[in-house]
């Protein structure tokens, strides 16, 4: 019998102070028209200085450990998935850890930028699958407001704040695609673009974080691109058709690529789980966020076929076909 690994829980957490495209109006030469027919956000959240990423995975963590029913001594791994951790080092997995009492297992943070959750979620269960965890903590959580320069109208209309967990959990599958669980994870990177979405400085080179810096039109082009490619291939992998989806849940950048892979799907919109115009550009923590708010409001239930995609800085993308 086949080890795989299901999601037992989700869990979210959002900012309270909501910035909206009118409010942005305001700081930069841009409009609500502009931001929504580009890029489909009408508002974000925007961390507070106590919101801190570590602080919204701790949220996310606990909200997703109630979900599963599970305390912390349940928990023998953490990864987080993030760009803007609190410090250099130590990790925020280690944070999370540390703060929610888990015990001493494996704990490290993932950096692929907004691909990061579907890489955190392939590493998690690839450890499950190798019998060196039972259930791992998977979290997204970026606090992007903190490496946005306020003054590019380019890139500061599209980032903002959040978080989202699942946990995993290993078990036993003898139903095949019928079974829930992860199915199948696909992960790539194209170094030699890393130039089109990155950030000005780092530890290493300028002393701090940096901002953002993004050739948008040329992102968009490798998203639709890619994602069409990297869903595709998912499909095949598994032999199965896009009419076996129940839903697509993808990272979410802009409404337009979006509707893009749906379509090369032939998915109808209202089976593809869409947030960013509300929580506009969370990074790695916009698929679980994404994730957690449609299983709370009751749209995806269990025993659903969930396809799960992302895109972004690296360039980095991936896919993950789990049944809920
Ligand atoms: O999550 C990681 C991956 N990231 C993405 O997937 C983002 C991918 N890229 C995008 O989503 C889109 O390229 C954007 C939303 C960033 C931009 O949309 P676009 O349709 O590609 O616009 P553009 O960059 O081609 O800019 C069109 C015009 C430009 O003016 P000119 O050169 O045509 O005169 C920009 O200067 O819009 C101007 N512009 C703005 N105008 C008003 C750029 N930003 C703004 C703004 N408000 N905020």
């Amino acid at each position: 019998m086949a080890v795989t690994s299901i999601i037992k829980g989700t869990g979210s957490y959002l900012p309270e102070k909501v910035l909206t495209n009118a409010d942005l109006e305001k700081m930069v030469d841009t409009t609500d028209e502009w931001i929504v027919q580009r890029s489909g956000i009408k508002e974000r959240c925007i961390a507070a200085e106590n919101e801190t990423t570590g602080m919204m995975a701790i949220e996310a963590a606990k909200s997703a450990m109630d979900a599963a029913g599970f305390s912390a001594s349940d928990i023998d791994g953490v990864i987080v998935a993030t760009t803007t951790p609190d410090r250099t080092f130590p990790s925020v997995a280690a944070k999370v850890q540390g703060e929610l009492n888990i015990p001493h297992g494996l704990a490290f943070d993932i950096q692929a930028v907004c691909t990061g959750f579907v890489y955190a979620l392939a590493t998690a269960d690839n450890f499950i699958k190798m019998g060196q965890a039972k259930r791992i903590l998977v979290i997204g959580a970026e606090k992007m407001s903190s490496i946005v320069d306020w003054k590019d109208r380019t890139t500061c209309v599209l980032f903002a704040d959040g978080a989202g967990a699942v946990i995993l959990e290993a078990a036993e599958n003898d139903k095949g695609l019928e079974g829930q669980g992860i199915h199948s994870t696909h992960l790539y990177a194209n170094g030699s673009r890393r130039e089109l979405l990155q950030t000005s400085g780092g530890a290493s080179t300028t002393g701090d974080a940096g901002v953002i810096e993004m050739q948008g039109r040329d992102v968009f082009k490798y998203a639709v691109t890619y994602m069409a490619d990297v869903v595709e291939e998912t499909l095949k992998h598994n032999n199965i058709s896009s009419d076996a989806i129940d839903w697509l849940v993808p990272h979410q950048a802009n409404i337009r690529i979006i509707e893009s892979t749906a379509k090369k799907l032939d998915m109808p919109m209202d089976k593809v789980v869409v947030t960013v115009d509300r929580h506009g550009n969370t990074s790695a923590a916009s698929i679980p966020l994404a994730l957690d708010e449609a299983v709370r409001d009751g749209r995806i239930k269990r025993g659903e076929m969930l396809l799960i995609e992302a895109m972004g800085g690296g360039l980095t993308w991936g896919a993950a076909l789990v049944r809920f």
